[in-house]
């Protein structure tokens, strides 16, 4: 048989790649087709799965709007209930997860908390296909957060109740009492309206790795390793930070001129995609509002609506408006969620988004490598380290 020829390599001629075009941040790609999720950035509409997502907050639960983003249809009565007592059924720790978490510093940051765990999740994995692991993942999330709440908290472990709801558990294992209806579907609302956002930054990360046919907790993983940064999930924390420091409604109009006359930015305005309102924040806006009457904390809601025209009067003009992340942290807040954990409140709603476009990601699988363009110099001659 004749000797397999690998082709000739001129050592004279290096191929350069410099036509490729670069993209920074990669505004304007699509890797992939998708039914999950659509963003009409100038006209201040979302959808998953083509349902606005105004019908869904106002109608839905949040585990129906899981059902559909995994599934791509929303549920009967009878899909609900079981997609409901399996999601319920998924929510107790491993001992073994609960022995790690009960191992880490109690002063973790909270989302190096989740990351750390999640990833640990793959060591106590009880098997099934990467939906059921995905199911689990979303099931499982928030326990982890309440659990490592209590544990930082000096207070007792409490097992998940499988007759409540997601929203209903996590705020039972988060403060050990079952929550009021209205705070209830607060929480609700704010889980479902964060549980896609087509291709973030996170959801875009998590997909980098599924590409390589790497598991979803690696891929979950690393999607929460990139919601950490202040560009993306650290907003809402930081929006807390700036109405501390703002103080009250009178003191609006001077600190965001001071502000912007300083080059800063102001947290929970501005996004890649809306050139126009953020419609979540609008939901999240009415539901600050409600739950500040509740707490009697309306100086609080004052301060952050002055703030947010202040902020408009001077950046509306280039397409900068409010994002979700404007008023989600005083929804966290007022439901007495600590401040730190605003991130993460996050995270274990967006698990569902993550899962979903992970699935959809691998039915038409490619590994995702794009390149970058070399503008450094080549055939360097070389200098032994003695004559540098
Ligand atoms: N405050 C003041 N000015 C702003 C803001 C802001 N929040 N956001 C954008 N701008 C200005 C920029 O200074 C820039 O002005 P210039 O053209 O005069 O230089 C112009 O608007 C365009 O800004 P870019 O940074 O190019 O816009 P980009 O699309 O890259 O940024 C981003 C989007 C990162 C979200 C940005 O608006 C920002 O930093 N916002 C504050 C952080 C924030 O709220 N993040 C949460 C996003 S939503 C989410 O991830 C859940």
């Amino acid at each position: 048989m004749e000797k397999f020829k690998y082709p000739d390599i001129n050592p004279l001629r290096i191929e350069m790649s410099d036509e490729c075009q670069v993209y920074k941040g990669l505004e304007g790609i699509c890797v992939k087709e998708s039914r999950i999720c659509y963003i009409d950035g100038k006209g201040s509409r979302l959808y998953y799965r083509g349902y606005n997502i105004m019908d869904l907050v106002e109608h839905s639960k949040y585990e129906e709007v899981v059902y559909l983003l995994l599934f791509g249809e929303l549920p009967s009565r009878e899909e609900l209930e079981s997609f409901e007592r399996k999601l319920a059924s998924k929510r107790r720790l491993p001992d073994g997860l609960r022995g790690l978490i009960r191992s880490l510093p109690k002063d973790s940051d909270p989302m190096d908390f989740l990351r750390t765990t999640v990833s640990a999740m793959s060591l106590f994995d009880d098997g099934g296909d990467e939906t059921e692991k995905g199911i689990g993942l979303i099931a499982k999330a928030p326990v982890m957060l309440a659990e490592f709440h209590r544990y930082r908290s000096g207070l007792e472990p409490l097992e998940p109740r499988e007759e409540l709801s997601q929203a209903g558990n996590f705020l039972y294992m988060m403060f050990g009492k079952v929550p009021e209806g209205s705070e209830e579907r607060v929480m609700d609302r704010a889980f479902l309206l964060l549980a896609d956002h087509g291709l973030c930054a996170s959801t875009f990360a998590s997909l980098v790795t599924a590409s390589t046919l790497a598991d979803i907790y690696a891929s979950i993983t690393t999607a929460i390793g990139t919601l950490a940064g202040p560009l993306h999930g650290g907003a809402n924390l930081q929006v807390l930070k700036m109405l501390e420091e703002v103080g009250s409604p009178d003191r609006a109009e001077s600190y965001v001129e001071g502000m912007l006359k300083s080059g800063k930015r102001i947290w929970g305005f501005g996004h890649r995609v809306y050139k126009n309102f953020d419609p979540r924040y609008r939901a999240f806006k009415r539901m600050a509002r409600e739950m500040a009457e509740l707490r009697g904390r309306m100086d609080l809601f004052e301060t952050a609506e002055k703030v947010e025209e202040a902020a408009l009067k001077r950046l509306a003009h280039k397409n900068i408006y409010p994002n979700v992340d404007f008023y989600s942290g005083l929804v966290y807040y007022f439901l007495g969620i600590p401040q730190d954990l605003a991130i993460t409140m996050f995270a274990i709603s967006r698990m569902a988004g993550w899962v979903a476009h992970i699935l959809e990601y691998w039915e038409q699988n490619r590994l995702i490598r794009p390149k970058a363009k070399y503008v450094g110099e080549l055939d360097k001659k070389y200098v032994p380290i003695e004559e540098r």
